[in-house]
């Protein structure tokens, strides 16, 4: 199992058990997590899913590859240094993982 805490713009925060292999997104939006839209499935066509990596979780997850970092400049609000698509990052068994939600996706 892995666990991802989910903190949106509001400052709610959701901690979700996730499954080993699921992405970030697929784990919030079954989990009815708001914040996240993952539009397009995952597809990394939509960039609906961004989140900004808490530094920890960078470490683990790295950064993002070539085709994600182009979509990356065209999130509804502006990329940071820690951005990702969570669409992009696949939990592994027995991980924390700590993101934070932009105030809008669309
Ligand atoms: S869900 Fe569309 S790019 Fe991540």
């Amino acid at each position: 199992m892995s666990t991802v805490v989910y903190t949106a713009h509001d400052g709610v925060v959701t901690s979700i058990d996730g499954r080993p292999g699921d992405s970030i997104m697929e784990t919030a939006v079954r989990n009815g997590v708001r914040g996240i839209v993952g539009e397009c499935g995952g597809s990394l066509s939509c960039a609906t899913c961004h989140v900004f990596v808490a530094s920890e979780t960078f470490e683990l997850v790295g950064g993002p590859g070539d085709l994600e970092d182009e979509m990356l400049d065209g999130t509804a609000v502006d990329r940071q240094h820690n951005s990702r698509l969570s669409c992009q990052i696949k939990l592994q068994d027995g991980c924390e993982y700590h993101v934070t939600m932009p105030s809008e996706q669309v």
